[in-house]
């Protein structure tokens, strides 16, 4: 993991690897100029004051997600500088958005994978411009590499296998004050978030045939003993004697079985309880309604839901908010096999709902709505479902995007604004009720499918019929976000991003700080 410091020495004297600086687009009186960016200062005073005009020579524009490598010049104590573009300079000069600087940061810590140290010298005159820094730097500085640099059997025995490179070791926070109590603070909080962030993605990258069920609940046990949270495991066994006809269901075709876990963070203060529920397929190859060739190879990332629960709960523990946060990974590995449930069967949900099963390939909400209502006993003040539940929600809204659906307004509300307050792109869905009839089944008490037009919101009304009366609840449809196939951007790598860990944890401060209802 990236170590994280806070640097006592200004730029001019730290020693490290390389010193990373933010340069603007001008607007106004200095349009067409470049604008360096607060924390630059002492960096550019060791090249006379022009560094603006040597970025330029060199062609920078400022553009978000531009970087621009040149030598230090003498005075500094490290041999590189970086330059990350911020954009246009925004109306107060020092106003960066948080979500801008995190980019950023981000952007800068993947060009320096493979390097020890380096000092940011972007903006950090607030704790939160350091924190959005100290965030973008640590999520950026990732890489998945635990099935690289294998030993080739065949090259000559002195040949080097080098290995993948290795993320940034070392981010030092240039300008953040080291002494003062909340920097302090916000920084510890930016380690923790990050490092359950890039442990979500490490189990989201992990491939299938080694996580599975069984394998993901001895990771959440592990953590819950080094966290203090209390885990428990229901296995096939137990879900059979508890009535859990959906997650047995879909687990059912699957040689490795399903699991129900739980994970209790509590503190003794706590005023209210959140119940977190994640959709945990370690791999969707749709069962007997097969994917085709073409939509099975990021299956595994069908979990993402269940990761960022995990993640959330942790940071929850770490970070000792004062609120219970109940985390429930609902998972199982939906296969075709002779064992699998077929389209036609009948599922008898923990619930007591029966469910036509249409279609194996919509398994989500089975898992989830058996986990709906087991959590929904305990009746928490809140439920908040993460799942990469349909194509249909990235269809309608994107790969960066997640959707948000829920049984009150106001609690979709909140959601949505948190998450952009974290910076995490999101929009309000509606659940149309007329939606509903499309699932009546002949056989069942409802079917697992409906009408294809607004396959996201219809897979939002299933999950709805599985919260308990009077609980708020959310259904975030991450299937867009939660696996990024394409190149990597700020501090979005390719692969698993841990999509919704930063708006679930934001969610339980603000429960605890007593902003929500
Ligand atoms: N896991 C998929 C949804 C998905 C699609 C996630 C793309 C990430 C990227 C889900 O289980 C699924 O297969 N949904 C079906 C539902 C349909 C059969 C009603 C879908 O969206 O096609
Ligand atoms: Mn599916
Ligand atoms: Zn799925």
């Amino acid at each position: 993991m990236t170590a994280l410091t806070l640097s006592t020495a200004g730029a001019a004297t730290l020693r490290a690897d390389a010193l990373v600086v933010g340069v603007a687009k001008g607007a106004g009186s200095k349009s067409g100029d470049l604008v360096l960016a607060p924390g630059a200062e002492a960096v550019d005073k060791a090249f006379d004051g022009k560094l603006a005009a040597v970025l330029a020579t060199l062609g920078a524009v400022g553009a978000e997600g531009e970087l621009t490598k040149l030598p230090a010049p003498s005075g500094l104590k490290v041999p590189v500088v970086i330059a990350v573009g911020l954009g246009t300079v925004p109306d107060k000069e020092d106003a960066y958005d948080a979500e801008t600087l995190r980019r950023a940061a981000g952007t800068a810590a993947r060009a320096l994978s493979g390097f020890k140290k380096a000092g940011f010298a972007l903006p950090a005159a607030s704790v939160e411009d350091a924190a959005a820094v100290a965030e973008g730097a640590l999520l950026g500085a990732y890489a998945f590499t635990a099935y690289q640099g294998g030993e080739n059997k065949l090259a000559p025995k002195d040949a080097k296998n080098s290995g993948p490179k290795l993320p940034l070791a070392e981010v030092a926070l240039v300008g953040a004050k080291p002494r003062d109590k909340a920097y302090k603070a916000a920084v510890e909080r930016a380690l923790a978030l990050a490092e359950e962030i890039n442990r979500a993605r490490d189990l989201i990258n992990t491939p299938p045939n080694d996580l599975y069920p069984e394998s993901f609940a001895a990771v959440a046990t592990a953590a819950g003993k080094e966290h203090g949270i209390k885990v428990q495991v229901l296995d096939e066994k137990a879900l059979v004697k508890g009535g859990f006809g959906g997650i047995l269901g879909v687990g059912q075709g699957s040689a490795n079985g399903p699991r129900l876990v739980k994970l209790a963070y509590t503190h003794p203060k706590a005023e209210k309880t959140l119940a977190l529920v994640g959709k945990g397929i370690t791999y969707d190859s749709g069962g007997i309604s097969l994917k085709p060739a073409g939509h099975n190879e990021t299956m595994k990332c069908d979990m993402s839901g269940a990761a960022a629960v995990f993640a959330a709960v942790v940071t929850a523990a770490r970070l000792g908010l004062k609120v219970n946060v109940t985390g429930w990974l609902a998972l199982a590995e939906n296969m075709p096999s002779g064992n699998a449930t077929r389209p036609g069967d009948v599922l008898r949900m923990y619930s007591g709902k029966t469910v036509e099963v249409l279609n194996t390939d919509a398994e989500g909400r089975l898992v989830l709505g058996d986990a709906l209502t087991r959590a929904s006993e305990e009746k928490p003040d809140a439920i908040v479902d993460v799942a990469t539940l349909t194509g249909a929600m990235v269809l309608a809204l994107g790969n960066r995007t997640f959707g948000i659906m829920a049984n009150d307004d106001a609690f979709r509300t909140s959601i949505h604004e948190i998450a952009e307050e974290v910076g995490e792109a999101s929009w309000p869905m509606p659940l149309p009720a007329d939606l509903r009839k499309g699932m009546d089944s002949p056989t069942a008490d409802i079917a697992n499918m409906g009408e294809r037009m607004g396959g996201g919101l219809v897979a939002g009304l299933f999950l709805k019929e599985f919260v308990g009366e009077g609980i708020a609840w959310a259904h975030l449809d991450i299937a867009g976000p939660a696996f990024h196939e394409g190149a990597p951007y700020g501090y979005t790598p390719k692969g698993g991003t841990g999509s919704a860990v930063r708006t679930l944890v934001r969610l339980a401060e603000r429960t605890a700080d007593g902003d929500l209802g």
